[in-house]
């Protein structure tokens, strides 16, 4: 199926150093290109607050420790020097900073962060900082969380106080991360707190409220400026493609009809419409494939079918989605033509414990989006997602994205390369599809 345009094609902006080669049989990438990884408070902190907290995931574990890169933040910075990455996306946990509405914020977990900002910088690595990454504080959760309109003066006040805390420290902010994926597993498919299936009014609600937060915190942003340099600020959108196993299946395409229409184009519009497009400098893309349908149902992991089933079927995927790597130079180009705004990739990765099948999957999206750069597409950096195997949500610990491993059953928890790590050094150092 293919994806419409829900945004009217306007020019690209000036591009940010050099073409890329496409003749060269080594396919390097723009110079400045930012190579990073990512990571969100939830899951790697650990001592968190949240709705979070007592949420225990089908393999009987919660986030309660997760990573302890609370406590770890030096030690994982220096690993992340190790691998060569230039930035980090890190998101900032709400929770831990007020306690009330309008409450000042909390100053020892304050400058717990501005330490772990100067520890990057010191490592020569840039912070892109999130603002929302899944999770509130409980106060909000309890006041029906996004879905209350109230939510967005809280979170304004929240802006207003943190940013210009940290302008010293950070130039490039990231204000919501998958809108998409946060109400559609709240509020319809009951996968996260609080679980709500099928409302889709609170859907729509939450998509709206975040999108006029959006709007407010990119102003506040703007107007404080940063001392680190030119500011950048934008919010993630997660782009799924969705489609048919089969040709000629009425019900299977409305269902993917109906999957794009919600969770796509819905969010592309609640977040650019009305002025919110130039409020931000750079438009932020999840890629990490697509999900088909067959005879009514999705045909990923996520939704509980084996690697094996699905590839029997043709359909092969990690241990969440399907892969699908032509979608990222499409989606790339999509979003370039519709949205005309520069664009960050600020989470691609893959979990599964075959690393020849995780290197693959790099390598073959790392080449589409240099196809999208060759073309015109103005992609400014790649966050590998994610640092560390970590706490995944409705999974629990089971899905294992990181370019380190963790091991948790040791209490020390300690972090290993994998294979696919010294993969991503390779393209961080030579700035190349490795
Ligand atoms: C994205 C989320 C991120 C992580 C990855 C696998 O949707 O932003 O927190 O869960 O998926």
């Amino acid at each position: 199926m293919n994806t419409e345009s829900v945004v009217p094609l306007v020019d690209g902006p000036k591009r940010n150093g050099t073409l890329p080669s496409a003749t060269n049989s080594a396919l390097h990438f723009p110079k400045n290109f930012l190579w990073g990884t990512a990571t969100s408070a939830t899951q790697v902190e650990g001592h968190i607050t949240n709705e979070w907290t007592n949420f225990v995931a089908p393999d009987g574990k919660h986030c309660r420790v997760a990573c302890d890169h609370y406590h770890r933040y030096r030690e994982d910075i220096q690993l992340m020097q190790d691998l060569g990455v230039k930035a980090y996306r890190l998101s900032i946990e709400w929770s831990r900073l007020q306690s009330a509405p309008n409450a000042l914020l909390n100053r020892t977990e304050l400058e717990r962060y501005c330490d772990k900002l100067d520890c990057l910088r010191a490592a020569g690595i840039t912070p892109m900082v999130v603002l929302h990454h899944f999770s509130n504080p409980l106060w909000i959760y309890r006041n029906g969380g996004w879905t209350n309109p109230a939510t967005v003066a809280a979170f304004e006040n929240f802006v207003t106080q943190l940013v210009p805390a940290l302008r010293s420290r950070v130039r490039i902010w990231n204000t919501f991360n998958e809108p998409d994926t946060y109400a559609s597993c709240s509020y319809l498919l009951g996968e996260f707190p609080p679980f709500h299936k099928v409302r889709l009014d609170s859907f729509r609600s939450v998509i709206n409220h975040m999108g006029a937060a959006h709007l407010r915190s990119c102003e506040i942003i703007r107007r404080a400026g940063s001392a680190a340099g030119e500011i950048e600020v934008g919010y993630t959108k997660n782009w799924t493609h969705f489609g048919t196993l089969k040709p000629n299946r009425p019900w299977d395409w409305f269902m993917a009809k109906t999957s794009h229409t919600i969770f796509n184009r819905w969010v592309m519009d609640a977040f650019t419409r009305a002025g919110r497009n130039n409020a931000a400098t750079f438009q932020g893309l999840n890629y990490y494939g697509r999900v088909r349908f067959h005879n009514g149902h999705s045909l990923t992991p996520a939704r509980g079918r084996s690697r094996e089933e699905l590839a029997q079927l043709g359909v092969f995927s990690d241990d969440m989605f399907e892969r699908y790597p032509p979608g990222m130079e499409t989606v790339l180009l999509d979003l370039h033509r519709r949205v005309g705004l520069p664009i960050y990739i600020t989470e691609h990765g893959a979990a599964c414990d075959d690393e020849k099948f995780r290197i693959a999957d790099l390598r073959a999206n790392l080449t589409a989006v240099h196809r999208a750069i060759t073309q015109g597409a103005d992609v400014r950096g790649f966050f590998y997602w994610s640092l560390l195997d970590n706490f995944e949500w409705q999974f629990g610990y089971t899905k294992k994205f990181g370019l380190l491993s963790v091991d948790f059953s040791n209490i020390k928890l300690p972090r290993f390369p994998k294979p696919i790590a010294e993969i991503f050094r390779t393209a961080c150092l030579e700035n190349r599809v490795p």
